[in-house]
Parts: structure tokens; C-alpha cells; sequence
């Protein structure tokens, strides 16, 4: 004989247990599903293990996804305030440390140990670890067979997230319930993720790992549209970059590459405040230094030195030497660096997938499927995916209370 409950929440990360909360909250009765032994896990290793919970300017610009309105009705119903005045209640402690990021003082496990009590308060019943079987439709609601014992509900929720970090417990089952009913889902892809780069072209540069500096990026035409990328097409931020062994990460390149489409370049200004041609020409009669010492004052020396060489140039040669034309190429070597990565990390290194459950498949007030009542998908499993800075979760807070208040 199968259980009953209200609402099956499968997946007990950071949406699946804010929707559980406020259902719990309106006197729903509850059970949270999770494969997984440690719970939230996701929320554990954020932000450096401090979790950056939300981001206080988070709005419908900072995500990507087929459809960009989709997110707003969610995001504005439960909003970065809202979350904060949780975590108040709560008592974390918390601190604003880059463009709105919130961060715990202490230690993500506040996060985790604060929605858990936000469900304990609600009577949520736990079922973890616990495999999933086949899910049912059934005349009045959804049939899930589980370790454990079948679970029979009303509402059933699907919080299993995307496939970034496999080996702390990412599957696709959420993608697999969907194509169960019918439901189209945009092809995921790794976002937030290091870019890698190979070749004659990458050479000069793969010894430099370890650099860091502030820098703009941009592709698919995103410079020029303000602080960062809308859509799928364009994106551009001012970031930090950082050399690897394999290419280059940093927030500027996690950013970007959520914009970034195979074969096509991503653009780098290295220098964003400085024309570097007109200060090279402009130095030429007063300056009598080697041109590597010269883009040394800008930049690390290393890193002059390897775009220097990548670029047909001796760091020896003497400023005062070059042709015009020569300083406006080198200018532009800095000012507009365009490379082509071969690839990125993959799952195992990336913090979201892209893509996931079309939106078009749901109602953006619910979370609901629209060809299936009671059906509804929440988080990361949904095509809507933030920038890197506290907007993820700030998703997976406001689809899980949208779905929350439905159900
Ligand atoms: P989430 O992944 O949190 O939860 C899904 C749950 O479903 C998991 O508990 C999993 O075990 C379970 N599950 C999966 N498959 C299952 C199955 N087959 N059966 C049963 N259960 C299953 N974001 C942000 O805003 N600020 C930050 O600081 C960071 N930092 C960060 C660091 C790193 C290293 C990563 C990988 C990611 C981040 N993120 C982030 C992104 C953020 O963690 C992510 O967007 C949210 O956790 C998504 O919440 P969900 O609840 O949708 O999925």
C-alpha cells in the first residue's frame, strides 16, 4: 500500500527544500525524496563552502534561458530581500563582498541547516538516501516507486537540479520525467565553466598559469550592450581572468562561457581603461624603453612577454623603433585579444547546466506543467540558468516557493 502525502519533492537540494518549506508551511503534507547520503551538497561546497547565497540586485538581465521573461514572475514574488529576511530570522551572519554578492560569514552549512529546520517546522517527512523507480500518472494524482516504499501524492515536484558535478550525486532524471510526458527540453550544456585552449596560436601562453587580472570579455557580439550579456547571443563583463594549465578561468571566463558558443571566439581586453595603441604611439618620442618592459608597467611581465612573442614581437625591440602600424596591431593584440577555446571543462568543473525543462512546458506563475496538472519542475532543472554571483540560487529559491505556494 503506497503512502500518501500532499507532495513528493524529489530531490532535497536548494529548491526542492524551499518548495517542501512553504508547502510544509501551509499545512501540506510533505515527503523530500533524495538519492544522495549528505544532504545539499551543492549548497555545502558554494561559494568557497560559504555559500553565496543570493545576490541583492538579482532580476530577470542576469539569467539565460530560450525565453528571458520567463523567470520575472518568480523572481519578483520571492525576491533577494525575502531570502535575506529568512537568513535574519535564522541569525547568520552575513556579509556583501562583490557586486551584491551575499555570503555566509561562517559556513554554507547555515544555509542547509536553516532550510532543513524551515521543513522540520512543517512536519516534512525525509526519505534519504533513496532510489527513485518509475513515476505513474494516476487518475488523481502521480505514483512514484521508491526505496523504501511506494509513495502516492497529489503534487509531484521535480527538484533533481542539472548534471554539473556528477560525482557528488547529478543525474538526469529530471530531464527523463519530462520526456516521460512529453515535454521538450532545451539541449543542456556545461555553463559557468574554465574554457580550455590548444594549438600553435595557445602556445605562448599555456606556461603563464597562475596569472591573474582584471580584464573585459565579451562574445557573440556582447560588447557595448552594458554591464553583461542578455539572451542567449551576446554577453559582456569586466572580470577577473586567470591563466591555468588548460586555458583560462576566473569569474570573467565563468561568465562568459555561459554565452559562448563552440568554434566562435571569445574577446579579451586586457588593458579596459587604457588605448593601448595611442599610449604606444603616443610614448614613442619620450620613451626609450624595450617593448616588453614598456607593457610591463600595465601588465605582468609574463604575460607581456607571451603576448609580445604570440604576436611576432621581440621583447627587446625597442619602442621607439616600431612603425605605427606595428603598435596599432600590437594595440589591438591587448585591446581586442579574440581566441577561439577548443572546449571547456565539462561537467566535472562546471557550476550550472544550461538548457533543461522549456519553459514553454510550464506556467511561469506555478512551475506547473501545462499538459500535466499537478506535475511541476523547479531549479536548475528548468531552462533558466543565472550568472555566476548568488543568481542561481536565488532561482532555486524563487521557482521553489512559486511551485511551493501552488501545490
Ligand atoms: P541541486 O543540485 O541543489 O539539488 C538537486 C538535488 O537532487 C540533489 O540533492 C541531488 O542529490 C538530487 N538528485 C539528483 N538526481 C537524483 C535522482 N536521480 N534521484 C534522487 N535525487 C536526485 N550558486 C549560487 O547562487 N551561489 C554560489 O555560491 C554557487 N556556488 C556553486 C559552487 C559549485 C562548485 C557548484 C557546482 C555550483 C554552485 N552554484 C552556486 C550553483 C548552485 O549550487 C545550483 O544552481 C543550485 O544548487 C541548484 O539548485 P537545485 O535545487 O535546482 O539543484
Amino acid at each position: 500500500m503506497a503512502k500518501q502525502y500532499d507532495v513528493a519533492v524529489i530531490g532535497a537540494g536548494a529548491a526542492g527544500m524551499m518548495c517542501a518549506a512553504v508547502a510544509s508551511a501551509r499545512g501540506k503534507r510533505v515527503v523530500l525524496l533524495d538519492h544522495a547520503s549528505r544532504l545539499a551538497e551543492k549548497i555545502r561546497i558554494s561559494g568557497g563552502g560559504r555559500c553565496n547565497f543570493t545576490n541583492v540586485n538579482a532580476g530577470p538581465a542576469n539569467f539565460l534561458s530560450e525565453n528571458p521573461n520567463f523567470c520575472r514572475s518568480a523572481l519578483s514574488r520571492y525576491t533577494p530581500q525575502d531570502f535575506l529576511a529568512l537568513v535574519k530570522k535564522h541569525r547568520i551572519a552575513y556579509h556583501e563582498k562583490h557586486k551584491g554578492q551575499l555570503f555566509c560569514d561562517d559556513s554554507s552549512e547555515q544555509i542547509i541547516q536553516m532550510l532543513r529546520a524551515e521543513c522540520q517546522q512543517g512536519d516534512v517527512a525525509w526519505r534519504m538516501p533513496c532510489k527513485i523507480g518509475a513515476i505513474e500518472k494516476t487518475g488523481t494524482g502521480f505514483l512514484v516507486t521508491a526505496e523504501g516504499g511506494d509513495i502516492s501524492c497529489d503534487s509531484l515536484v521535480i527538484a533533481t537540479g542539472g548534471l554539473s558535478i556528477p560525482k557528488i550525486g547529478a543525474t538526469d532524471l529530471g530531464y527523463r520525467i519530462a520526456r516521460q510526458f512529453d515535454m521538450q527540453i532545451v539541449e543542456p550544456r556545461p555553463g559557468l565553466v574554465p574554457l580550455t585552449f590548444d594549438g600553435p596560436s595557445w602556445e605562448a601562453f599555456a606556461p603563464l598559469a597562475g596569472i591573474a587580472l582584471e580584464v573585459d570579455v565579451s562574445t557573440g557580439g556582447g560588447k557595448g550592450k552594458g554591464k553583461g550579456g542578455k539572451g542567449k547571443s551576446g554577453g559582456h563583463f569586466r572580470e577577473d581572468l586567470l591563466f591555468t594549465h588548460r586555458g583560462l578561468s576566473g569569474p570573467a571566463i565563468l561568465q562568459i562561457s555561459s554565452y559562448w558558443q563552440p568554434g566562435t571566439p571569445i574577446v579579451l581586453d586586457l588593458l579596459p581603461e587604457m588605448d593601448v595603441a595611442e599610449e604606444l604611439i603616443s610614448s614613442k618620442t619620450t620613451v626609450k624603453k624595450q617593448l616588453g618592459n614598456v607593457l610591463a608597467q600595465w601588465l605582468p611581465a609574463r604575460l607581456a612577454d607571451g603576448l609580445l612573442t604570440a604576436n611576432g614581437f621581440a621583447p627587446d625591440a625597442r619602442l621607439a623603433d616600431m612603425a605605427d602600424a606595428k603598435l596599432r596591431k600590437l594595440g589591438d593584440a591587448i585591446n581586442r585579444w579574440a581566441i577561439v577555446p577548443i572546449g571547456s571543462e565539462g561537467y566535472k568543473k562546471a557550476e550550472v547546466t544550461l538548457g533543461g525543462v522549456d519553459t514553454r512546458e510550464l506556467s511561469q506563475q506555478t512551475m506547473m506543467a501545462n499538459k500535466v496538472p499537478g506535475l511541476y519542475f523547479i531549479g536548475e532543472t528548468v531552462d533558466v540558468t543565472g550568472w555566476l554571483g548568488g543568481y542561481n540560487f536565488q532561482w532555486a529559491w524563487a521557482s521553489g516557493c512559486a511551485a511551493g505556494t501552488s501545490v
